[in-house]
């Protein structure tokens, strides 16, 4: 049954944009499609390398246009992405990314933060779903997280104010807090959702957080059709692990979104198996997996690359290519479901390497 929610979930992910031109008419030309894939670092080059060799066998239409992703001074000493893998995205409007690592004090701002602001990509939409076959303490989660992805504590305004005192500022604005609320509810309403819960701190911080919660409200009022409830962060992480099933569409700030999500993560079994999509305002989409760069592991062909698998099928259905979605996806659940090729992560002793075999092969016994 899970599976079932999955296929529909992830087929639907990026449906809440619906108002907004999805992909260039360019970049959707008969046969090959173009995407950028950002391979990253650690464990990045071997679950993209086989996402690769699954859309391989899955005979997916996707030509991949690979950029490496290192930060880098521009005009103006302003740190940027390399001008080829933006040049790429500008004309792909879609990519795939692996993790990225974020050196502490390297100087730069994270590689992660340069994409999202680079490319406004505004939304950060995680579905989490049970997993059928895969033993977690909770059954039947379905939920969305939708994070909003370009301010909150994350503007990466910091700075000294005297030595031993630094100040980071936590920006809220009224039209980013309104764009993320107007793309909850649009996803609740295309993706057959009953309720979007707004999770705030206004209590304490009641000029930032009271803002953001003020245009959810506003919002709200445009969709009577969606149940529109508000929720204490606080709260809303002690009724998620005493009963998840109890949320569905769930819409906050960044820096909340961030330690939520991964929160929801760990009720399905992690973020070896969460996929995601960013949505930017100008038709362009990033799918990502949500882990790290898994330092400890890199190179040990001990990754699952099921997220950046799953996120690549979120990608596909994005495109338009259902099929080739659904097909890798049930090879990817079923392989999963069987429990005899699982990577560590999941329970099991097999290699990616084995793993990526094994969905392979259900993909080639399908044709
Ligand atoms: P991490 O997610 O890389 O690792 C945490 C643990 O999960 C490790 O034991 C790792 O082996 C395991 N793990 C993660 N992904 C896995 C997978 N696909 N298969 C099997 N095991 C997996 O988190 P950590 O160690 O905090 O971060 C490492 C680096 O990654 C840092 O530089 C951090 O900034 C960066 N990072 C990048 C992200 C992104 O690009 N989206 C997200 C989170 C962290």
């Amino acid at each position: 049954m899970a599976g079932s929610v999955w296929r529909s979930m992830l087929s639907q992910v990026v449906v809440g944009a619906v108002r907004r031109p999805a992909v260039s008419a360019a970049s959707f030309t008969r046969g090959m499609q173009t995407v950028t894939l950002i391979p990253g670092d650690g464990i990045g080059p071997e679950i993209s390398s086989a996402v690769m060799k699954i859309f391989e066998a899955a005979k997916a239409p996707i030509r991949w246009e690979e950029r490496n992703v290192t930060a880098i001074k521009g005009p103006g000493g302003r740190w940027m992405i390399p001008p080829d893998a933006k040049e790429s995205m500008d004309r792909s409007k879609i990519g795939l990314k692996g993790p990225l690592k974020t050196p502490i004090a390297a100087g730069h701002p994270s590689m992660n933060l340069l994409l999202r602001k680079t490319f406004d990509l505004y939304a950060n939409v995680r579905p989490c779903v049970s997993i059928e076959g895969y033993k977690t303490p909770y059954t039947d989660v379905n939920l969305v997280t939708i994070r909003e992805n370009t301010e909150g504590e994350y503007s990466g305004i910091e700075h000294v104010i005297v030595d031993g005192v630094v100040q980071s500022i936590k920006l809220i604005t009224e039209d980013a807090s309104r764009r993320i609320a107007e793309y909850a509810f649009e996803y609740a309403r295309n993706n057959q959702r009953t309720s979007v819960t707004a999770v705030h701190k206004a209590n304490i911080m009641r000029m930032s957080d009271g803002l953001f919660l003020r245009k959810c409200r506003e919002v709200a009022e445009n969709y009577k059709d969606i149940k529109f409830t508000e929720m204490y962060l606080d709260t809303v992480c002690l009724n998620m692990v005493q009963d998840p099933t109890q949320f569905d569409v769930l819409v906050m700030p960044n820096l909340y979104g961030d330690i939520l999500s991964d929160l929801c993560a760990g009720l399905i079994g992690g973020l070896g198996v969460t996929p995601s999509g960013n949505i930017g305002a100008n038709g362009v989409a990033i799918f990502e997996s949500v882990h790290g760069t898994a330092p400890d592991i890199a190179g040990l062909d001990m990754a699952n690359p099921t997220a950046l698998l799953l996120s690549a099928v979120m990608m596909l259905r994005h495109m338009g290519l259902h099929d080739y979605g659904n097909k890798i996806q049930t090879a990817c659940f079923d392989t999963i479901r069987d429990k005899k090729v699982l990577t560590k992560d999941l329970g099991g002793n097999s290699k990616c390497s084995e793993f990526t075999a094994e969905i392979c092969r259900r993909i080639q016994d399908m044709a």
